[in-house]
């Protein structure tokens, strides 16, 4: 018998380590127990965990985090929670973040899906932000693209009334494949207009991904999507 995987079990990344440098590897001894989250099967107090109550915001593969940092900078009165698989990515986040001595900024190290799954409070999350998600170009890794009905329906329980979903890629056909998914559910509102890409906000800065696709003459896709 054939058997299909569920689109659950498929991961969107995979797990080449890579080398830490010396600064990752002591920021991740030094500064996790401050910064870092671990993944729990139960759902965190975000009161708790930032000491105060303010909009959390989520950045779902922040890579190297540069993006969060600068939002946790620009945006002191919001908490923002970085997920990221990648630990010299995490490593370099964590010594950014102490360097800054923010106190608006989590990391958590670890598959953003069961993190939402188990970790994230039910309409708690103010923003998500997806940048430059991995395009997986070829047709037969399609399948691994983090963003997927899956996601979205967990992305959906998680946002508070008003909250938005922000999604930013430089790969045509995934921006395709994003308006199609998101086009699909009966919840969700492209605010720019069904087919539509928004603005670019002028919020979010040029990650290295972002300056690769300009590099390489990709059109950048912006997306806000917020529940009806
Ligand atoms: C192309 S990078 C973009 C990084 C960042 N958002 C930026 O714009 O610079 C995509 C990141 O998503 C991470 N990633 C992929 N799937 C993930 C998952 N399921 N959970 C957490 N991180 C994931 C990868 O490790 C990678 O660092």
């Amino acid at each position: 018998m054939i058997s299909r995987k569920p689109l659950r079990a498929i991961r969107s990344f995979v797990r080449r380590e890579g080398r830490l440098t010396d600064a990752q590897q002591c920021a991740l001894n030094e500064y996790w127990s401050n910064y870092g989250v671990d993944f729990q099967e139960n759902a965190f107090d975000q009161n708790s965990l930032f000491k105060r109550r303010a909009p959390l915001i989520i950045d779902i593969g922040a890579g190297t985090g540069d993006s969060t940092l600068y939002q946790a900078i620009q945006f002191p009165k919001n908490n923002y929670l970085a997920i990221e698989v990648h630990r010299p990515g995490v490593g370099h986040l964590l010594n950014e973040i102490h360097k800054a001595q923010l106190t608006n900024i989590k990391v958590i190290n670890h598959d953003v899906i069961p993190v939402l799954e188990k970790q994230i409070t039910n309409r708690s999350i103010s923003q998500f932000f997806i940048f430059f998600p991995d395009p997986w170009p070829k047709k037969r890794h399609h399948k691994r693209r983090l963003i997927n009905a899956y996601l979205i329906n967990l992305l959906k329980q998680k946002l508070t009334r008003h909250g938005r979903i922000h999604i930013a890629t430089d790969w045509a056909d995934y921006a395709d494949h994003i308006s199609e998914v998101f086009k699909q559910d009966n919840d969700l509102v492209n605010l720019a207009g069904q087919n539509n890409f928004s603005p670019r906000p002028n919020w979010r800065i040029e990650t290295r991904y972002e300056k690769r696709g300009q590099r390489l003459s990709h059109e950048i896709y912006d997306f806000c999507f917020t529940l009806r």
